[in-house]
């Protein structure tokens, strides 16, 4: 027992001297103590680094382009009203995709994403007051804000393509590589709920008891 810390060092000093530290820089390949011909296994598979020449190939890359006319698995985006809010004339859409069911589930999604990506400039209410104004984001009351005719009167596939491919000056960036195309169009939804908001009047409160209850006549 005395010499267990003796031994343990000694031991430690062995291996070392015998395998080398690790983490530096050999002037010769370290000792395998498992050797490929000894232990045949995939440690030393050959393979290409990103963007790595190659021999084999006759433009000398290894990276590979995709064959012509192909598009990868789960990629094909052919639905332009779904994926490009665009008609078969390539105008913009003035209605949701028809698979696309909008309900309370997609406004609900809708406000979570805006919350997330739009409201710092947009606004909680889409006015443009976001928190941003007032580090300088000029543009946001005026060309921003959602109650203006302007932007009322964009159709549904308009701002859907604001999404993919930011404001029309590019003053606002697109935020395709953060909304997945379904949740695009919750946003948009939620931008419809939010103008439909702020153009309410008496004669949308049907309900008599809501009517009696905000003094309706
Ligand atoms: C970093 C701030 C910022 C964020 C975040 C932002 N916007 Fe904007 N947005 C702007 C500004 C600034 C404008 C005015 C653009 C201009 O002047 O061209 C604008 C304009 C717009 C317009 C009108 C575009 C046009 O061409 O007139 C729409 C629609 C819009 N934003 C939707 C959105 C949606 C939806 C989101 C969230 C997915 C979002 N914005 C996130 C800053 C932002």
């Amino acid at each position: 027992m005395r010499h267990v810390y003796l031994v343990t060092f000694f031991v430690a000093a062995l291996l070392v001297s015998i395998l080398g530290l690790r983490g530096v820089t050999f002037t010769r390949p370290p000792l395998d103590v498992f050797p490929e011909w000894a232990f045949p296994g995939m440690k030393y598979q050959p393979k290409f680094r990103p963007q790595a020449a190659s021999e084999f190939f006759a433009d000398g890359r290894s990276d590979r382009m995709p064959p012509e006319h192909t598009v990868m698995r789960g990629m094909l985006a052919e639905d332009d009203h779904f994926y490009r809010g665009k008609d078969n004339a390539g105008a913009f859409v003035r209605s949701f995709p028809s698979d696309l069911t909008v309900n309370l589930a997609l406004l609900e999604r809708g406000r979570d994403q805006y919350a997330i990506y739009c409201q710092v400039c947009h606004g909680v209410s889409g006015d443009g007051n976001g928190i941003t104004l007032r580090y300088g984001m000029g543009s946001l009351t005026t060309n921003g804000n959602y109650h203006t005719d302007r932007i009322r009167a964009m159709t549904d596939g308009e701002l859907y393509n604001v999404i993919v491919n930011g404001s029309a000056s590019k003053v606002m960036m697109p935020y395709a590589d953060k909304l997945v195309p379904a949740d695009r169009w919750a946003v948009v939804a939620y931008i419809r709920a939010l103008q439909r908001a702020q153009q309410g009047t008496a004669a949308d409160v049907t309900d008599a008891a809501a009517r009696q209850t905000l003094g309706i006549q």
